[in-house]
């Protein structure tokens, strides 16, 4: 009968994106848009990670209203509170619990070799402050409560979630079988949008340069016109080869939204110019994006809506993630109140 229930459990999936700003082409295509299409066969639960934004200093009210937003933003990408659990994590406060006990369980060493804490400790060189460098540790806390299979994030995060697995089995190798080990999910095209100013650098928002990166609430004037602009290379043929940096992102981007392979692509732009292939692509994210702006625009003209949501979602996170701490608390030696 165990061996039965053991098989039905469903696979969980667990993923989560800070509100530092509209989520860009690069957020929908190497993760949000996975997330809505999960909720069918797996047991799903996505959250807005504003305590990961506090590692860089956030204007106040911004910050809040952000977060309120990319919560809409979540749903109108086809996030289902109705399917998938979702929340606000610093609604729920087993995050920053388990965090500090896995802090207490991550190597220095490792935590100072990570990538993003190298890039933005230069790049915030006045605030390099401890949260920005036990962040991870709070990442596999998130992760971890809520004991999921997979966690299908973009590129970036691919050294993150190794870090989270290095915790799990030295964790587990102490304390028996606590957590289990979740896995990345990193798609095969996309997983990494570059720049379209400098397409060795990954899209972000918070690019200084507006026509490096699309956010998905762009008026289609403004995506077309960017992706006009965008550099590729001195050559003329539309096809996905090494070197071809700027290309290969536009292709990647294409195929994304519109399902079609980079052969098609290069067999459907062939004797084409450049030219073509990026007014065809900007059209083509324009109008991919168009139901999530007007979806939107509903969600945001509905506060009570959201905030009901948010509070449904931290209900449901806290009643979960609290068994996981529980049971934490009990391995480690703290007495229970
Ligand atoms: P964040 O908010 O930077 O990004 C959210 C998701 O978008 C992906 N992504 C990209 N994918 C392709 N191309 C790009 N240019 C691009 N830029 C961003 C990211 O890989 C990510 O999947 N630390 C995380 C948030 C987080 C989290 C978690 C994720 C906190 N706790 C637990 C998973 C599980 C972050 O800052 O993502």
């Amino acid at each position: 009968m165990e061996e039965e229930l053991k098989k039905e459990r469903k696979k969980v999936i667990l993923s989560g994106i800070q509100p530092t700003g509209i989520f860009t082409l690069g957020n929908y295509i190497g993760a949000v848009r996975h997330w809505g299409l999960m909720q069918e066969e797996y047991q799903c639960a996505y959250f807005v990670a504003d305590l990961h934004s506090l590692t860089v200093r956030q204007e106040p009210a911004e910050l809040r209203r952000r977060t309120l937003e990319a919560f809409a933003l979540l749903l109108a990408c086809g996030v289902d509170p109705e399917k998938s659990l979702v929340f606000v994590q610093s609604h729920v406060c087993n995050h920053a619990e388990l965090s500090w006990i896995l802090s207490c369980y991550s190597p220095f060493g490792a935590l100072s070799r990570m990538t993003q804490f190298k890039d933005k400790a230069a790049k915030h060189a006045d605030n390099v402050n401890a949260g920005l460098f036990t962040y991870p540790a709070l990442m596999a806390a998130d992760i971890l409560l809520y004991q999921p299979d997979y966690v299908p994030v973009g590129e970036d995060q691919r050294q993150h979630l190794e870090f989270t697995r290095d915790v799990v089995e030295h964790f587990n190798g102490i304390y028996g079988n606590v957590f289990r080990m979740p896995e990345a999910y990193i798609a095969k095209t996309g997983a990494r949008i570059m720049s379209l100013q400098e397409p060795t650098k990954k899209m972000s928002k918070s690019d200084t340069n507006p026509n490096a990166f699309i956010t998905i609430l762009d008026d289609p004037k403004v995506i077309v016109s960017k992706f006009r602009r965008a550099v590729t290379d001195s050559e003329t043929e539309v096809c996905f080869r090494e070197g071809k940096d700027g290309i290969n992102n536009l292709m990647s981007i294409y195929s994304a939204v519109t399902g079609m392979s980079f052969e098609q692509i290069e067999h459907d732009f062939e004797g084409k110019g450049y030219g073509d292939f990026k007014a065809e692509v900007g059209s083509a994210v324009a109008e991919k994006l168009r139901p999530i702006r007007e979806k939107f625009a509903e969600l945001m003209a509905d506060r009570s809506y959201l905030e009901q949501q948010c509070k449904i979602g931290a209900e449901k996170a806290a009643e979960i993630s609290a068994r996981t701490l529980l049971k934490v608390k009990k391995k480690i030696g703290l007495l229970l109140p």
